[in-house]
């Protein structure tokens, strides 16, 4: 069975934030939230996520992004 919504998890830990993980996780939020996109996500804030060298980090589905962009999670998004 196929889930409709995708699981981003976005690591909210102290040193993702100082690299940018907010700012991510805003320009996320509004690339997501048209179509065909549109209520096809579902964002998960989390703690650290023990992988503070590669901040900022994320996580799609089962795919860990690490030092990443609103481009490449994008581009991971429509893979999986
Ligand atoms: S703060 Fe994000 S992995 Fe540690």
């Amino acid at each position: 069975m196929k889930h409709s919504r995708k699981l981003i998890f976005v690591c909210n830990g102290s040193d993702c934030k100082k690299e940018g993980a907010k700012k991510l996780y805003k320009e996320l939020k509004e690339l997501t939230d048209v179509p065909p996109l549109k209520g096809t996500c579902k964002f998960i804030k989390t703690k650290c996520m023990d992988m503070c060298k590669t901040a900022p980090n994320l996580i799609v589905g089962d795919h860990f992004c690490k030092s990443t962009t609103a481009e490449k999670v994008m581009a991971q998004v429509k893979k999986s």
